[in-house]
């Protein structure tokens, strides 16, 4: 579904994805694991057209999307929830819901959306009115990913969902991902948390400095002594 071939990207002339490929296939969910600073965010934003790749090839869909820009990856299936929950403050959760549909044209199908989502998140429909900035930062995490779904995405984009939620919380925000692929979207899920992203994935892949270091099933991975020592301290 999606191919990432070789790209670098480099920030004012300092290079900082260097020739990254990966695959994600359809219906799979796929991790991308590393520490702080080791260029996820960066390949996320370029894999939705907010930065541009020096060189390499992004496919998705048989064609290719490294020249499209951010609106049009969208269009063509591809959603990406940005780290830090960026929900708008002052918007009702409703209207920051519509707001992810704003690539669709018809108005019944974003409603149909609009009440799945709120069976899936049944905290958003109880708050539908109330202002984005009045939830906990557990349902903004809630919020930023059921507005991501309003776009029908064909592949999720995650950029660290749990980051700065509290352990019971970020067990939720794993039980919401797996529905969601069991909804059938394919999900790519950039974490710090290794633990967690590798027993979620069914390929994972492990990115230090900018470079692909390590790949495979996320259970062959749980058990590589590399990682298992220098992120899972043991
Ligand atoms: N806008 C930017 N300008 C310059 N350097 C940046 C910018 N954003 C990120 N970087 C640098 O690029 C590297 C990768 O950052 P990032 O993709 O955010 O990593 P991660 O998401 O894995 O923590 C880091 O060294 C970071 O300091
Ligand atoms: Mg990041």
């Amino acid at each position: 579904m999606l191919e990432v071939k070789k790209i670098s990207v480099s920030y004012l002339g300092v290079p900082v994805i260097r020739e990254v490929s990966f695959k994600v296939e359809e219906g799979q969910m796929v991790s991308i694991v590393g520490s702080n600073g080791a260029g996820k965010s960066t390949l996320l934003k370029t894999i939705s057209g907010l930065l541009r790749p020096l060189s390499g090839e992004i496919i998705f869909l048989g064609k290719r999307i490294d020249t499209l820009p951010p609106y049009a990856i969208t269009s063509a299936g591809i959603s990406h929830i940005p780290e830090g929950r960026k929900i708008f403050a002052k918007l009702s959760v409703s209207d920051n819901l519509l707001v992810g549909a704003h690539t669709r044209d018809s108005k019944s199908e974003v409603q149909k959306s609009l009440e799945e989502i709120y069976t899936l998140f049944s905290i958003l429909k109880e708050r539908k009115d109330q202002r984005g900035e009045t939830l906990s930062g557990g349902e903004q995490q809630m919020l930023a990913i059921a507005r991501g779904l309003m776009s029908k995405p064909k592949l999720m984009m995650l950029d660290e969902p749990s980051l700065g939620l509290m352990p019971s919380l970020s067990v939720k925000v794993i039980e919401i991902l797996k529905r969601i692929s069991s909804n059938g979207t394919t999900i790519l899920l950039v974490e710090q948390k290794v633990k967690d992203a590798l027993e979620l994935a069914d390929r994972a892949y492990v990115l230090q400095t900018g470079s692909i270091v390590q790949e495979g099933t996320g259970a062959d991975l749980l058990k590589s002594d590399s990682i298992r020592k220098a992120y899972l301290g043991m």
